[in-house]
């Protein structure tokens, strides 16, 4: 069967902030197609699910919505769907088996393909493209160039670590950096499209190297103050990163760049070595807070925040007190914490003493709690702060917009007369659990 080319198209990307940016390249591939973005995502021709593998419960939401899109067939007016992501991936041309409703499968170093993959469909063939050609599609996709004012730049992918419960090895593939010159031309243009603050990305974003302009070899620290040196670049920020790539360097840039904003998210998992170790994450308790005593040195406000599995297996009560009392010893500015769920063909789903989902969810019960009182004691302790706000995005009430703080804190400011994009200098007040407000004291230059 052949159908019509889609000319209107929906994104809908699950998981975490590497797939929002490739999402975004995906848009901007259909916009160069001639497509643009349904206006109404249930009435798009083709849609994408930009999806998660990272743990169960993220990838048995794609097919729930598959499910939901396949009710109306392709000849009845359906959309052309679309498996992109990690899920795509790791479970290949299984989806099209348990879910016969779907055109195209595209992994998520094969996107650049799509436009291709769609003709196909349209003359009636299934498409799937799995391949891990390392980075190539960045070089064959048209420009990055559409952005809001906090704009995200993807300058490594993939990862090496092998942590015995995570999947991002064998979907992502092994870690590849992006060149020196690609990334500074993206950002120039990202700044001259609007945007004030670039945040990093990568499955192991501190693992990033490569030759400077001048044949040098750089890390991400070098990135950085190349970065600092663009004019309109005001805040940089990078994410996710690996305790074992905290080089000299970059923990010394956390104290003499401006521009790097005073936040780490430096995920941890657990607090007890024994764990540590099973997991496969080749640092220990200690050699992490130290890694976070040497930045506070240099940059004594920055904002902690980290990631927490409970529940991996062989996880005793001891070893969660360990996790807890490393918690209490830190004190995050925020968290994100997970039950452990095991990943087909990863170590950790084979090994014994998988913990009972009751134990988990009391564990992670715990962890949450104190995890939520220490980022309200920290938005508690910024009251009466003097601090810039960059203005992202619209407010609910009428002149309110909303912003981040340097500390990454959602910041909601009345300001008429004040746009998105502009960062305003406020005194911060009425903190809650989730965010404060920001009264304007005098507009910094834009
Ligand atoms: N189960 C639970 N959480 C996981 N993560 C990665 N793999 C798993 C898993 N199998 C969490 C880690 C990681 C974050 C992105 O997701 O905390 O840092
Ligand atoms: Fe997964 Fe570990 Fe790599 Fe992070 S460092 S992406 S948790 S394997």
């Amino acid at each position: 069967m052949s159908t019509k080319s889609p000319k209107t198209y929906s994104i809908k990307n699950y998981g975490c902030q590497m797939n929002v940016y490739d999402g975004e390249r995906m848009a901007e591939l259909f916009d160069a197609q001639g497509m643009t973005a349904a206006d109404d995502k249930n009435d798009a021709d083709i849609v994408v699910l930009n999806t998660c593998h990272i743990r169960e419960k993220a990838a048995e939401k794609v097919y729930s919505e598959i499910g939901r899109l396949g009710k109306t067939s392709r000849a009845e007016g359906g959309p052309m769907i679309a498996v992109a992501g990690c899920v795509a991936q790791a479970e290949g041309s299984e989806i099209s088996r348990r879910a016969p409703t779907v055109d195209i499968v595209v992994g998520p170093q094969a996107y650049h393909n799509l436009p291709q993959m769609i003709a196909d469909v349209t003359q009636g063939k299934r498409a799937v493209d799995l391949d891990l050609p390392g980075l190539d599609k960045f070089s064959q996709l048209p420009p990055k160039r559409k952005t809001g004012a906090s704009a995200f730049l993807t300058v490594q992918e993939g990862c090496d670590k092998f942590c015995t419960y995570c999947v991002v090895p064998y979907t992502r593939g092994a870690e590849v950096s992006r060149s020196w010159s690609a990334l500074l031309d993206e950002a120039k243009a990202l700044v001259d499209s609007g945007a004030k603050e670039i945040t990093l990305l990568g499955q192991n974003v501190n693992a990033w190297s490569g030759e400077d302009d001048k044949g040098r070899m750089q890390g991400l620290d070098g990135l950085i103050r190349a970065l600092d040196r663009i004019e309109g670049v005001r805040r940089i920020r990078y994410m996710t990163s690996h305790p074992n790539d905290m080089t000299d360097g970059l923990i010394a840039a956390h104290g003499d760049v401006e521009k790097l904003m005073p936040f780490l998210h430096l995920p941890v998992q657990a607090g007890s070595d024994r764990i540590l170790k099973a997991m496969n994450r080749s640092h220990s308790r200690d050699s992490y807070l130290r890694i976070l005593d040497r930045v506070r040195t240099v940059r004594p406000d920055v904002a902690l925040s980290g990631d927490f599995i409970v529940g991996f297996p062989g996880e005793s009560d001891a070893d969660f007190e360990d996790t807890m009392s490393l918690v209490r010893a830190v004190g995050y500015a925020q968290a994100f914490s997970f039950k452990y769920s095991p990943r087909p063909g990863t170590p950790a789903a084979d090994m014994a003493d998988q913990i009972p989902t009751s134990v988990m969810d009391d564990r992670l019960q715990q962890l949450q709690a104190q995890l939520m009182a220490d980022q309200t004691a920290f938005n508690t302790q910024t009251e009466g702060k003097i601090c810039e706000v960059l203005l992202e995005r619209p407010g609910k009430l009428p002149g309110q917009l909303i912003g981040k703080s340097p500390w990454l804190q959602s910041v909601h400011v009345l300001a008429p007369g004040l746009t998105i994009g502009d960062i305003v200098t406020v005194t911060m007040s009425e903190s809650g659990p989730l965010s404060l407000k920001g009264d304007p004291i005098m507009r910094a230059a834009a």
